[in-house]
Parts: structure tokens; sequence; C-alpha cells
């Protein structure tokens, strides 16, 4: 498989990065995912912006503009064999004596490689999936896509120790987000989402869900989800570049909204695969 590394495009066997990489004494930087469809990146410009707070958010400069994270990420997309694919792109703070403080004169490392787009099974979308919940025990800024991701880690793996596919969360009785997607409910027809502050990830698709269900007439609130409603509710949705929307069927190991997707999950299916880019020619 072909990567980028700092400049250049060459095997993943010979990419290669310093030991002393901030990255990987700290976890000192930040990543985004961008799924591609039929080799079309798609909402590239918002996965730059939130690339861009999120550098903001740690105090480092962005060693690209966004026309040359395009022309990059495009030539990386023509050099794999396959279209549907999750461009996984990381700045980390670059390689420097180990202390704590910001380094004067390291140069960040960037690096960038794309993997197939995981295939979502029709058992997945028909059936819907299984989660497990957990409180929140990451830190505060969980709104910046840094790759010190030990807590979502941890919490993914409490999920795959119990047979599910995401771990959903509460801090002080309120719904977060899972471990590595956003969280939706329904109540009575309405799309609930909680806000984006600083407890839970910006998503791109979180976003793209609910422009999708103003444009599709969705009753639509965004406010903050107590965990009793949250189990109460009628649907609990997933969303996540990997994930697109997947309805929640099972919760702690019981049968959650009557077991299958529900209503206005199906609606937002719909939406959804329709808004994805179609065909090449399509850009
Ligand atoms: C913690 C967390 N929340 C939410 C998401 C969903 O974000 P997006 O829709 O941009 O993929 C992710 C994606 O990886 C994530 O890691």
């Amino acid at each position: 498989m072909t990567v980028y590394l700092n400049g250049k495009f060459l095997p993943i066997d010979e990419a290669r990065i310093s030991v002393l990489d901030r990255g990987v004494i700290y976890g000192d930087g930040v990543y985004e995912l961008v799924p591609v469809y039929r080799r079309q990146p798609y909402r590239l410009p918002q996965h730059l912006a939130r690339l861009q707070r999120s550098l903001d958010g740690i105090r480092l400069a962005n060693p690209h503009r966004d026309s040359e994270w395009e022309t990059i990420i495009h030539d990386l997309i023509t050099r794999q064999p396959f279209d549907d694919q999750g461009v996984y792109l990381q700045v980390t703070r670059g390689a420097a004596k180990r202390d704590h403080a910001f380094p004067l004169d390291a140069v960040p490392t960037v690096f960038i490689m794309s993997n197939p787009l995981p295939v979502l099974s029709r058992e997945q979308i028909e059936g819907g999936v299984a989660v497990v919940t957990a409180v929140d025990e990451r830190w505060l800024r969980c709104d910046l896509k840094t790759i010190s991701l030990l807590g979502n880690v941890l919490a993914r793996q409490f999920a795959v120790d119990h047979g599910a596919v995401e771990t959903v969360m509460f801090r002080n009785g309120y719904l977060t987000e899972a471990s590595a997607s956003n969280v939706l409910i329904v109540m009575g027809g309405t799309i609930i989402a909680p806000p984006k502050d600083n407890l839970i990830l910006p998503g791109i698709t979180y976003d793209a869900t609910l422009e999708l269900a103003r444009e599709g007439g969705l009753p639509l609130q965004i406010r903050p989800v107590t965990r009793d409603e949250a189990l109460a509710a009628d649907e609990m949705w997933l969303s996540s570049s990997t994930k697109e929307v997947l309805a929640v069927t099972t919760l702690d190991g019981k049968p959650f909204a009557g077991g299958k997707p529900g209503t206005v999950y199906r609606q937002m299916y719909r939406l959804f695969q329709a808004s994805k880019p179609k065909a090449l020619s399509a850009a």
C-alpha cells in the first residue's frame, strides 16, 4: 500500500518516523478520517475545517493550505486499487527531545494512508447493532480530534469484550457519544441530538444527518439528552464516517427499541444513501 509521509509517496513498509516523534511520546497530534465513495471524498471541506479547528485547539500550525491537502489526498486516492476508501490523515508536533513543553524547532510530521472503507453488512443495516453503556471517563476536550485516544480505545474494547460494536457513554447523567461515533435518539418522531459542546466530537456524519433531517422535513431538536431519555428512546442511532448511520437494536445485552431499526431510521438511511457520491463522473 502506498502512503504519504512528509511530502513523499512511498510503500507503507518504507514509511519511517522517529521514536521521539511527539505523536509516539505524548499522543501530541490530531487526525481526520475522510470517507471516500467511488474515489470521491465525502465532505472533504468539512473535514479540513475540523482539522484546522483541532490544530488550533492544540496550538499547532497547519502545515498545508486546504488546496494542498486536497491535492495530496486526491493523489493518494488515485494510487489505491480500491474505489471506496477511508483516508486517515495525521499531523503530529514532530520529533524533539522529550519535554512536555512545545519544542521550538520541531517540524510537524504529516502521515496519510488510505484503507478500504469498511463495508456495512445487510445485517447491520437491516437488523441494527448492539451497544453497551458506560460512564464517560475521557478528558474535557472531546471536541478535538486528537490522536490521544486511550479513553476511546478502552471504551471500544469494553464493547468488543461484550460482543457489541460500540460503547455509548454518559457523563453526569447525560448522553455524550460512543467510543468512535456520535449518538442520536428519536422520541415521538423527533430526532434529538446532543449539542456540539466540548464533551463530544463534532462529527461530520452527525452534521450530515442533521442537515438531511432538516432538508427532509424530519422533526429535529438539538439539546442535552439525559441517560433516562436515551435508555427509554424510541430509537437510538450511531453516526460516523465508517458506520454512516446505524440503528441500535440491542443495548446492554437486551433488545432495544423493539429489536429492529425504527421508521425514522429507515427514512434517514434512505436520505443518507441518496446523499453519497454516486459515480466517478459526478464530482
Ligand atoms: C469519538 C468520536 N465521536 C464521533 C465520531 C464521528 O465523527 P465523524 O462522523 O466525523 O466520523 C468519531 C469518528 O471517528 C469519533 O471518534
